[in-house]
């Protein structure tokens, strides 16, 4: 019996060590700075509010910071004229562009799509939001590209409208990680997978939680149980 109550404690320890890095989310925290100093020039998450960021280690402080510095539409002033404010934490992080005609006009006539979800929506999930990030290339002699399109290996039709957003070295990481593209590509898809699933890390938490307390409760019914046999005769 007492076997197997150490069996239980041993491997309760062993699933709480394995679950505690998951917790330690540095990839994504990392991607949600290549998402503000890069993709939040085109796409916005309007899923999320910039309170939520929270979650990706990101302080009370910066995440007014951010906030404040974009301007949202607020109403209409007595003429009927469109209105802005400042954001506030409470706010969705809303495509930079006022409107989708302007955000098609700034690139090509394509509109960079909301990106709250596309890891959800995505076929191919965040591994091909990495994979086209990564697959750039020279356009071969031969393919012509319209204005404003780029050769992207990751498309079925091999082309994109997306300018290669990411550059070796474009941003210094506060860990001092190395910001590679393939660095920066791996960090950001992450931040976007856990971003389209809102409650992962939540249920993540709570599993480490869970497992401690049944690492506890194993010890303690250990020692309790011992304790019984050993004041028997
Ligand atoms: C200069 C503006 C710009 C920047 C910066 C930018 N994007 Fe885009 N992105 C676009 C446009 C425009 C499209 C639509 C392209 C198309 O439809 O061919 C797009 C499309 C995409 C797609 C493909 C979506 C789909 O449904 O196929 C992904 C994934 C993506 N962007 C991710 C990112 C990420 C991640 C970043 C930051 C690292 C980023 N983008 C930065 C403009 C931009």
């Amino acid at each position: 019996m007492s076997r197997l109550l150490r069996d239980l404690v041993l491997t309760s320890l062993a699933s709480l060590l394995t679950a505690l890095p998951a917790c330690a989310s540095t990839p994504a925290q990392r991607g949600l700075i290549v998402f503000q100093q890069v993709c939040a020039a085109c796409h916005g998450m309007d899923h999320v509010d910039y309170g939520d960021m929270a979650a990706f280690g990101l302080s009370p402080d910066a995440i007014r910071t951010w906030a404040a510095d974009q301007q949202i539409p607020n109403g209409t002033d007595d003429n009927g004229a469109p209105k802005t404010r400042a954001a506030t934490p409470a706010d969705p992080i809303l495509s930079p562009y006022p409107n989708d005609a302007v955000g098609r006009l700034a690139n090509h006539g394509l509109l960079p799509p909301d990106l709250s979800r596309l890891a959800m929506t995505l076929h191919g999930g965040p591994a091909q939001i990495q994979r086209i990030l990564l697959s750039y290339a020279p356009t071969p002699a031969g393919v012509k590209l319209d204005d404003g399109r780029y050769y992207n290996t990751a498309l079925k039709w091999k082309h994109i409208g997306m300018p290669p957003p990411l550059q070796d070295g474009m941003l210094t990481y506060p860990d001092g990680t190395k910001a590679t593209t393939t660095q920066m590509a791996t960090d950001v898809s992450a931040f976007l997978n856990d971003v389209a699933h809102p409650h992962a890390a939540e249920r993540r938490r709570i599993g480490v939680y869970v497992l401690t307390y049944l690492a506890l409760m194993a010890i303690l019914t250990f020692l309790l149980q011992r304790r019984i046999w050993k004041s028997r005769p």
